[in-house]
């Protein structure tokens, strides 16, 4: 089964969870980077990209590297801003189309509701469910055990469905 985990982090949560993920699958990796990124001030960051996302901004990427044809399973991560996915993903999800690919989802988020961005996800890629999903609430600040335990159940979810 070859994977691709497709993120965008700004303060480090999401690309945790991606980078581990990828080492339990084997998996490729590939970071989003926004040309002009975020601003990470603790006001700052949440003024700039909760209006981005408001205005449903697609913000110019770095160049990358992406055949989804090498790729059996794409996973899409992403932090939850303003109750949806980031507009890097929305870049991202833009320009390349996933039709009928399997598609896995992770969130990292502070603990709001995640069911917009879930929900939004699967109209953008057009998939009718998620091959295996998992939120995760800061992850840099909880206890590495319970990380790694959702972690193996998001891993044993996707394998389930693959054999
Ligand atoms: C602009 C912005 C908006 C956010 N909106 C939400 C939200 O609606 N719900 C929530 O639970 N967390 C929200 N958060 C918190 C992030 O989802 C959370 O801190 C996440 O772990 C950050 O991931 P990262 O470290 O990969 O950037 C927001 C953070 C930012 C910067």
């Amino acid at each position: 089964m070859r994977t691709i985990i497709i993120y965008y982090s700004l303060d480090g949560n999401t690309e945790f969870i991606a980078r581990k993920v990828a080492q339990d699958l084997n998996a490729s990796l590939l970071k989003l980077e926004p040309e002009k990124e975020y601003p990470k001030g603790s006001v700052s960051k949440y003024v700039w990209g909760g209006k981005s996302v408001v205005f449903g901004e697609k913000p110019r990427l770095k160049p990358y590297k992406f055949q989804k044809e090498m790729y059996d399973v794409i996973i899409l991560a992403t932090p939850i801003w303003a109750s949806s996915f980031t507009p890097p993903i929305r870049s991202f999800l833009t320009t390349n189309d996933l039709i009928n690919k399997k598609i896995g989802l992770i969130s990292c988020s502070a603990g709001g509701d995640t069911q917009k961005c879930r929900q939004q996800m699967l109209e953008l890629t057009k998939a009718s469910a998620f091959v295996a999903e998992m939120n995760l609430i800061e992850p840099l600040k909880m206890d590495v055990n319970i990380v790694d335990n959702q972690i193996s159940e998001f891993c044993t979810k996707l394998y389930g469905n693959f054999g």
